[in-house]
């Protein structure tokens, strides 16, 4: 377990104890009062890995809904059980709205929504509104660690000057200068997480701290250390807010290539998928991104765009950004063509097809709809006439959301052969290709999850 150390922390430990000395001992020995603020994705199994790890653990949301479920001992999130929530319980957990409680805690991680807005620009109003929340509840020696993905800069530009100005105690953030003993301490620490991947354990993911002065990146590190195996302490704030940026960055551009190689790849009679899988037998210098059809979820569509945004203030374009969003957003349209194509070997029009979207997740295997590219093609479907079901067994009923309202129950997944086009846009583990193949009169397959199955019935795009 990794903990990071810094010289003044060992100097000053032999002599007077500093409130980071203080703070530092409560961490180390669990006594610590850890307050997360946003209760979603993110927040939730953060507040259970502390829990785990025996601290006494406040949940802060403004959502009444989900501080309800959380006080009778319910989960909101799939993959979390009732029961995880009420041991958590047995050690402290408490869900609340009051922020208050905030002057309680000792250390204070917030993990609150960053979308975009309608101009496609950083919505930051979730950060700064549980900023203005907190400040007055501030209390000298407390660390604050944000994990929102977000542009660099927005640590120290927008949520320190808030803090500074609307605490009652005239306290200021700890900077690399000598403190006077009225300060709280700030980082910056980006969740890493994968959605859906069973394969690495949410400890085992290195967690990069970036604090703004020593003393805060040494307490964000003891404190992440106490519930990962490793800590990645970096200079500032804002090198760990671009960091988070850079990994998304990477993987938004390359499923942009391999979006438009595939593109070039269906014209060319050649299979995309057959290609990526020998490419990736190679021991070093290739990494393997998948074609689909577009982006989804909370992060890849949307973080890139902070940075975008960001650089405009330094005259500065992202270009492969840019060129990536393009290629990225074109996807779904792509799919509609191809489902026009495919019904019009069955001399069919889309406008009156019916057509069944299987999985509408933005990926398999997981219970989260944000920014799926389903959504958009569901629209792209009914807008030019088709009439479009849906099954997802994890979503019974799609009602509103920030950016659709399409008010759909789902169907069942039986009697196939009444659909003209089965569209399969996310690859949920549990369907069984085969069946679907041998009922369906017509399978479009964005995801490749017919592979290995031989029908003149399947199109894949
Ligand atoms: N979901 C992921 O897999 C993932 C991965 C990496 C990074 N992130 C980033 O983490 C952050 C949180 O994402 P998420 O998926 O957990 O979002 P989410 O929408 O699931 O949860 C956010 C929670 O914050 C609450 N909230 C909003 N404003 C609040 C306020 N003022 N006070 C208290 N609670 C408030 C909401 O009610 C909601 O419960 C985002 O910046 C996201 O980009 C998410």
């Amino acid at each position: 377990m990794a903990v990071f150390a810094t010289e003044s922390f060992m100097t000053k430990s032999s002599s007077a104890q500093t409130p980071a000395d203080l703070l530092k001992t409560k961490i180390q020995q669990r006594e610590a009062r850890v307050g997360i603020i946003g209760l979603g994705y993110v927040g939730l199994p953060l507040a259970l890995l502390y829990s785990e790890e025996k601290f006494h653990v406040t949940g802060f949301d403004i959502d009444a809904r989900k501080v309800e479920t959380l006080t009778q001992g319910g989960s909101y999130i799939c993959r979390i059980v009732s029961a995880e929530i009420q041991a958590a319980q047995k050690q402290g957990f408490t869900a609340t709205s009051d922020y208050s409680q905030i002057s309680a805690m000792d250390a204070i991680i917030i993990c609150v929504p960053t979308p975009l807005d309608e101009y496609h620009e950083p919505d930051l109003s979730f950060i700064t509104g549980t900023t203005h929340s907190i400040a007055p509840h501030l209390r000298g020696g407390q660390l604050i660690v944000l994990e929102s993905t977000t542009y660099p800069g927005t640590t120290e530009e927008v949520m320190v000057p808030i803090l500074e100005k609307e605490n009652k105690n005239g306290l200021k953030a700890a900077r690399n200068a000598a403190l006077t003993g009225k300060e709280f301490f700030v980082a910056f620490s980006p969740e890493r997480e994968d959605p859906g991947n069973t394969t690495v354990a949410r400890r085992d993911i290195p967690k990069v701290v970036g604090g703004m002065n020593a003393q805060a990146s040494a307490l964000a590190a003891t404190l992440y250390g106490s519930i990962f195996n490793r800590t990645v302490p970096v200079s500032s704030p804002a090198a760990a807010e671009m960091t988070k940026l850079l990994e998304n960055i990477y993987r938004c551009v390359n499923i942009a290539l391999v979006n438009e190689l595939k593109l070039l790849s269906l014209r060319m009679g050649i299979d995309i998928w057959e290609v990526i899988e020998a490419a990736s037998t190679k021991p070093f210098g290739f990494h393997a991104f998948y074609p689909g059809p577009g982006l989804g979820g909370h992060c890849i569509p949307v973080d890139p765009f902070y940075l975008s945004w960001k650089a405009k203030e330094w005259d500065f374009r992202t270009r492969f950004i840019e060129l990536a969003g393009e290629i990225n957003t074109n996807m779904p349209y792509h799919v509609l063509a191809s489902v026009s194509s495919a019904l019009n070997t069955q001399k069919k029009s889309v406008n009156g097809a019916r057509v069944l979207v299987l999985g509408v997740a933005y990926k398999k295997d997981i219970d989260d709809l944000r920014e799926s590219p389903s959504l958009t093609i569901i629209e792209l479907l009914q807008k030019d006439g088709a009439q479009v079901s849906y099954h997802d067994p994890y979503f019974p009923f799609i009602g509103k959301g920030r950016k659709y309202n399409l008010q759909m129950k789902c169907a069942d997944l039986k009697n196939l052969g009444q659909y003209d086009c089965v569209l399969i846009v996310t690859d949920h583990s549990d369907y069984d290709y085969r069946q679907i193949v041998q009922e369906a009169q017509l399978v479009v397959d964005t995801r490749n999850a017919t592979r290995g199955i031989e029908s003149s019935k399947i199109v894949r795009c």
